[in-house]
């Protein structure tokens, strides 16, 4: 699928309210954060207001494939990728890569050293899932597998370390994984 990356901004009323539908569409079944339109909106405008960093992959015709957001942290020294979100009728063809590089570039072209990144395991798609975190938590830094096609293997592909987790974060057993990578 020929797609290609623009930059969304505040005006882009359209294309924010279609990006709104990807993040929906691509994040359903997995968290309930943005099952309501409102939220799904209010998450895109958040991202924009943030840093003004958002990165749409956009179709022949215009039409929002996936998207990405960076948010600045730490007097921009870091940035936050959240979300990544593409269409599923469009995934495994390349856009979620083509949209974690670009934002890399563009946190790099910003001064930035790091990348991070939260992807939480809500559904029970890795071996943490369900247990206590806290006793064995240097284990699992070295021993996280996926058990059901989880997300964190994608950003692995792409150079990401896992970095430590956040445990329980979205209720008992259901940890959040933290991973970043190096701007070199
Ligand atoms: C995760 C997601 C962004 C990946 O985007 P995508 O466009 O489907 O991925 P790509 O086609 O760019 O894949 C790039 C590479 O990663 C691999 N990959 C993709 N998803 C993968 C997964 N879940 N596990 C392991 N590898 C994966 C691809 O095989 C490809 O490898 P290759 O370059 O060797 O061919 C997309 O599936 C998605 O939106 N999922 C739902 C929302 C989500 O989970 N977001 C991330 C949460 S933090």
């Amino acid at each position: 699928m020929a797609f290609n990356l623009r930059r969304l901004h505040a005006e882009d009323e359209t294309l924010i309210a279609q990006a709104a539908q990807v993040l929906q569409a691509a994040f359903d079944g997995l968290t309930p954060s943005w099952r309501a339109w409102e939220d799904a909106l209010s998450e895109v405008r958040e991202v924009i207001d943030d840093a003004d960093l958002l990165i749409a992959a956009l179709d022949d015709e215009g039409q929002v494939l996936g998207w990405i957001g960076g948010l600045e942290q730490y007097d921009g020294h870091v940035y936050e990728l959240h979300p990544l979100c593409v269409a599923p009728q469009a995934q495994g063809q390349g856009i979620g890569r083509a949209l974690v590089l670009a934002l890399e570039d563009e946190a790099r072209r910003r001064g930035a050293t790091t990348i991070f990144l939260g992807t939480d395991d809500e559904t029970g798609h890795t071996n943490i899932s369900g247990i206590d975190l806290y006793p064995q938590l240097a284990y699992y830094l070295e021993n996280l597998q996926s058990t059901a096609n989880h997300p964190f293997t994608f950003y692995a592909h792409l150079g990401y370390r896992v970095t430590g987790f956040i445990p329980d974060a979205n209720g008992l057993g259901k940890h959040d994984i933290l991973m970043a990578k190096r701007l070199a």
